[in-house]
């Protein structure tokens, strides 16, 4: 049995997207279970750099099948867009792209009603990525959804349509919207699902199969475990499942196969958007960090908030995914630093010196949490250069196994560059 699955262990962007492209060759399926075009996956490898939404991370491997399961949201346009870019790259991914009929659409009236509510919670909003993720999810858990089932039928899909714009038009006229044309949109989207329904077909079938004969399969996780909408920060998280486990009924795989989870983590936290980050710095330490780091988002280009690694958040993450291995990204960005700290707990007023855990707390709880840290000197060497474990600096070496002893997970791969080959195996 081989099925491993790829993780974000912390807010996202911990460069899942780099680990799943570089263990893409040899994989018979790469599949993405979770999320929507909310994620941004960035890949540099021998084809150029790219930045996927919703293409799994295996187009680079030729012969490798791209499944998107049922687990995902899907904006078509998006959808296309990409394939397009890939294909222009000498790529050819169509063929080998397999979108679930089952997948949720995000349809026009899902930003514009994500943007009602944050703009009604003012200073309290979430911070979204803007593409309409919240009440996508709201309207396939409540019943309302239309999936790429419904296009295939002209007649069903003009039902639901008219049906949902009969709901949603007068809330947008009470806000001072304008209301959706249903001509408009129905037109628009049968355009848009002619370009993309080749590739529309269950992959149920040809994952059953190649599991049934021990072959390879990536799942290629988005967002992060802090995000996830059980166990993530709620409210300041995001709609889907983002653990190990979403992958099983994202994709319709039992959990037995699921054999290997990697853990991805950046050797320090960032977070987009809204929401309490214990270990965030705001001083010229997290400004140095942002940069080293190009912290900027890939969806949104918003600056990332910056932090030392928590060690406290990523052994529950990483109990919460059962993660077997740990991918410890961007260890170069904290080249330059004199010190380095790791969050070990944290200090809530007025409870004496008892080290709280994240599990026990809510996101109001955290946000006057006092992280307690351990100091380890920094290696102030390059590292990028680095392609073996005893070839990084010694303490840097010490950085990389501190982690793993607090985490209580072994390190299997340190990133030290975007590029695919900028990787350690430690063996
Ligand atoms: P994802 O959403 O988890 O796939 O991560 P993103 O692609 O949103 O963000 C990760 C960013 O870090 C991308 O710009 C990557 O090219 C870059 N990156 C990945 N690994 C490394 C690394 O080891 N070092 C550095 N400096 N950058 C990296
Ligand atoms: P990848 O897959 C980082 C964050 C948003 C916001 C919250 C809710 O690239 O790691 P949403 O649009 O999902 O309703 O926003 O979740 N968020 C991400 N942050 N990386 C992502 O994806 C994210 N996807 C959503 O910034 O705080
Ligand atoms: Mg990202």
């Amino acid at each position: 049995m081989s099925v491993t699955a790829v993780v974000g262990l912390q807010w996202g962007d911990e460069a899942k997207g780099k680990i799943v492209d570089m263990l893409s060759p040899g994989a018979e399926i790469v599949a993405r279970f979770n999320g929507g075009d909310n994620a941004g996956h960035t890949v540099v490898n021998s084809y150029g750099t790219f930045k996927v939404r919703l293409t799994p991370n295996g187009f680079s491997s030729p012969g490798t099948l791209c499944v998107i399961g049922p687990g995902v949201v899907v904006n078509l346009a998006t959808l296309i867009g990409e394939v397009e870019q890939i294909q222009q790259s000498g790529i050819a991914v169509r063929d080998r792209l397999w979108v679930s009929p089952r997948c949720h659409l995000v349809m026009p009236y899902h930003p514009m009603l994500e943007s009602i509510y944050e703009q009604a919670k003012g200073l309290s909003r979430t911070g979204t990525t803007k593409r309409g993720m919240g009440p996508v999810f709201a309207d396939k858990v409540s019943y309302n959804g239309i999936r790429l089932f419904d296009l295939a039928d002209d007649a069903i899909f003009a039902d639901k349509l008219r049906l949902q714009l009969s709901v949603k038009n007068p809330i947008f006229q009470a806000f001072g919207l304008p209301p959706l044309d249903f001509d408009q949109v129905y037109q628009e989207t049968r355009k848009l699902y002619a370009q993309i329904q080749e590739c529309v077909r269950e992959p149920f079938g040809v994952v059953q199969e190649t599991l049934g004969r021990d072959g390879r399969l990536l799942l290629e996780g988005a967002q992060g475990a802090l995000l996830d909408n059980n166990w993530g920060t709620y409210p300041y998280c995001t709609a889907s499942i983002t653990l190990a486990g979403g992958a099983s009924a994202g994709l319709g795989i039992a959990p037995r196969w699921i054999t290997q989870v990697v853990g991805v983590v950046k050797a320090y936290t960032t977070r987009v958007g809204a929401g309490p980050m214990p270990t965030e710095l705001t001083d010229s330490t997290g400004e140095a960090i942002q940069k080293a780091g190009q912290e900027y988002g890939t969806v949104t280009g918003r600056a990332r908030r910056c932090g030392w690694f928590d060690a406290e958040l990523v052994r529950f993450t990483a109990q919460v995914n059962g993660a077997t291995d740990l991918a410890l990204t961007k260890l170069d960005v904290l080249d330059s630093l004199e010190n380095v700290k790791i969050c070990v707990g944290y200090l809530r007023p007025d409870t004496g010196d008892r080290l709280w855990h994240y599990w026990e707390l809510d996101a109001h709880h955290l946000e006057e949490c006092q992280p307690v840290y351990i100091e380890i000197p920094g290696w102030q060497q390059h590292s990028h250069e680095v392609r073996n474990f005893a070839g990084l600096p010694v303490k840097a070496q010490a950085y990389v196994r501190k982690v793993e002893e607090l985490v209580g997970v072994p390190v299997r791969y340190v990133s030290v560059g975007p590029q695919r080959e900028a990787t350690i195996e430690v063996r």
